[in-house]
């Protein structure tokens, strides 16, 4: 992916969760207030707390009985900064895509706040919720059916205004769509055209474009480039980059493919069975991880330069990644991490700069679950 413009501008990160300086969500005139102020670049303008989703496991077809919980998100905590890009990653099943819809509001939270510009989200109803969801906006995987293929490319993405006919009202909506297929690189002309008659790439150039068409501030993407074909993947990703300039937006990127997330994300958290492992700047996670969890994943990535993939440690991991319905005690990554120790198995590690890193000035001075984090030299990618 050497292709890929990295952004040179990238914002700041404040590593760490910040406060929260909370807006009265009850008032719909404050919260509404809120939502409309801008936010100044690199402050935070999401702000999870202790996010939980417990999906209910249940037995019996008539009397449903409660017999347990798949515990897919389980108490995660981050920050997105106004104008920065918020890598995840992490194994498939790990949470990824339930914490991109709990914070769409798409699932509701089993408990926990996501506070956006101050004011938590979970909570809101009427007027003020509706501005939230204009303002955040989500593109998602697959091209091929998150596009009704019975619309057309101007009803598609022109669709948002139905809900929002105040961003664009009718007689200006054909316009609007037509800028809108401009600056994601399409064709206006094809405004009658049906999503079959569109690749990979530029299907997926239409469901930016859908996602762009609300204005919105915040835009989360879960896997937007993985159902496509590498060599189209990085004109994607560049394309992102650029709009996310354009139109000064943040973002959250979730993805699979580590090198992909390091060539467009300002931080990165590594989530590991409901929970966040570690979370940092790209040259913190990258060239300084500390968890093991992390330093597992990045010892798999592929390194085409054969001198470089000589001098490589792998690490791999033994057993599969065990149940969300029954997650091992103590920290989740223990029954297959190479350091564990009693410890481990009775207390849980808590996501915070390690102690013994807090006074130094290091890239390893970064928030992590372990309770024996340290750096340790995996080639960065
Ligand atoms: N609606 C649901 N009901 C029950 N369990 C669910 C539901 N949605 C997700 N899960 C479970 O929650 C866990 C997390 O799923 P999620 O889709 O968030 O993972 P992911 O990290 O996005 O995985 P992938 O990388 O494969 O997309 C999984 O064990 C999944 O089976
Ligand atoms: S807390 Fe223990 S089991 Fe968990 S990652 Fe650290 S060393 Fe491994
Ligand atoms: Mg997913």
């Amino acid at each position: 992916m050497a292709e890929l413009d990295k952004k040179d501008d990238a914002v700041d990160a404040t590593p760490g969760i910040s406060e929260v300086e909370v807006v009265d969500a009850a008032s719909e005139t404050a919260a509404l207030a809120a939502i409309e102020a801008p936010v100044d670049r690199g402050e935070p303008i999401l702000q999870v707390r202790n996010l939980v989703k417990h999906f209910p496991l249940t037995q019996g077809i008539l009397f449903k009985k409660q017999i347990g919980a798949v515990r897919a998100v389980d108490g995660v905590s981050f920050d997105l900064h106004q104008g920065e890009t918020l890598g995840i990653v992490g194994e498939s099943g790990c949470g990824k895509s339930t914490v991109a819809k709990l914070l769409m509001l798409l699932e509701t939270a089993t408990s926990g706040e996501v506070f956006y510009k101050g004011t938590d989200i979970t909570k809101l109803s009427g007027k003020a919720l509706k501005a939230v969801r204009r303002n955040i906006q989500m593109v998602f995987q697959d091209p091929y059916t998150s596009l009704n293929p019975r619309m057309t490319v101007g009803d598609i993405i022109g669709e948002p205004y139905e809900i929002h006919p105040e961003v664009a009202p009718k007689g200006d909506r054909r316009r609007k769509v037509q800028e809108l297929l401009d600056v994601v690189g399409l064709n206006p002309e094809y405004i009658n055209r049906y999503p079959h008659q569109f690749s990979g790439g530029q299907r997926q150039r239409i469901g930016i474009a859908r996602g762009l068409a609300l204005n919105p501030e915040i835009i989360i993407c879960d896997e937007p480039v993985s159902a496509l074909d590498v060599s189209v993947q990085a004109q994607v990703i560049n394309l992102m980059a650029k709009l996310q300039d354009e139109f000064n937006l943040s973002y959250i990127f979730i993805a699979h493919d580590l090198s992909i997330v390091r060539h467009i994300s300002d931080r990165v958290g590594v989530m590991y069975l409901g929970k966040m492992a570690e979370i940092g700047t790209d040259t913190q996670i990258y060239d300084h991880p500390t968890h093991p969890y992390t330093q597992a994943l990045l010892s798999a990535v592929p390194v085409p330069d054969p001198e470089a993939r000589e001098g490589r440690e792998r690490i791999i991991l033994t057993g599969d990644v065990p149940s969300p319905a029954n997650p091992p005690s103590g920290c989740r990554f223990r029954t297959r991490c190479w350091k564990a120790e009693d410890k481990c198995a009775t207390e849980e590690p808590l996501l915070a700069i390690p102690q013994r890193f807090k006074s130094v000035d290091s890239p390893a001075a970064h928030e992590s679950a372990c309770h024996f984090a340290e750096e340790k030299a995996v080639l960065a990618v």
